[in-house]
């Protein structure tokens, strides 16, 4: 018998279904989560850290936004919420993260405006207002940084990244990476050992 861990990119363990409640910004959410994805039996403490701390997106907000590790699809269905004239990029290495956020969508009428793909399948011409992650640190400091390195130069000139990571998993550690690669990162938030980090370019 093998563990299934929730980062498989295609998890083949059945599927036990369940559902998940929470409330962001004086909304209610009630989503659809499955064994084999991330944080599915409670909404992820560093998630629900970011999505207190952080600034939400107001309904002015247009264009693009990425949920980068959407998992089952809480900051994608808040950031959709939130921004009614924005599409978010919700994207997951793990197919059943990825069919849940789709399912979330749907039932949360948002599915026109979150997309939901692979990282591969995301338009190469796309760039992102604001990029929102709470990040695999599973994967170790180096693919860390990889993914990291992938995706936050495609933030707009003026664009903003949000990112929440744990303090013992290199909450810290990535802050400082991520001053030596030239980006303005400020520390708004520590709490329960999260760092929420916003990251914007350098004037
Ligand atoms: C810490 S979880 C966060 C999930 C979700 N956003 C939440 O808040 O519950 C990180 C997610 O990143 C995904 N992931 C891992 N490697 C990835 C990669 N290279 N590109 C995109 N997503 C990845 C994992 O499958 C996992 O769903």
């Amino acid at each position: 018998m093998t563990a299934e861990h929730y980062f498989s990119t295609d998890p083949d363990a059945p599927m036990r279904r369940s559902e998940i409640e929470f409330s962001v910004a004086g909304r209610d959410y009630r989503l659809a989560v499955a064994s084999g994805v991330f944080s599915a039996g409670r909404l992820d403490p560093g998630t629900a850290v970011l999505l207190r701390k952080a600034a939400l997106p107001d309904a002015s907000v247009q264009g693009d936004l990425l949920d980068l590790g959407c998992g089952y699809g809480p900051i994608a269905c808040v950031l959709a919420s939130e921004a009614p004239l924005a599409t978010v990029h919700a994207i997951d290495v793990n197919s059943r993260a990825r069919e849940l956020t789709d399912e979330n969508a749907a039932t949360l009428k948002l599915a026109g405006r979150v997309r939901v793909t692979a990282p591969d399948d995301v338009p190469a011409d796309v760039t992102f207002a604001q990029i929102w992650s709470n990040p695999p640190t599973h994967v170790g400091k180096t693919e860390l940084h990889v993914l990291m390195d992938r995706w936050l130069p495609r933030l707009a000139p003026d664009g903003v990244a949000w990112l929440v990571i744990n303090r013992h998993l290199g909450g810290d550690s990535l802050h400082t990476w991520l001053v030596d690669k030239g980006w303005l990162v400020e520390r708004i938030a520590s709490q329960k050992g999260f760092r929420v980090l916003r990251v914007t370019r350098v004037e």
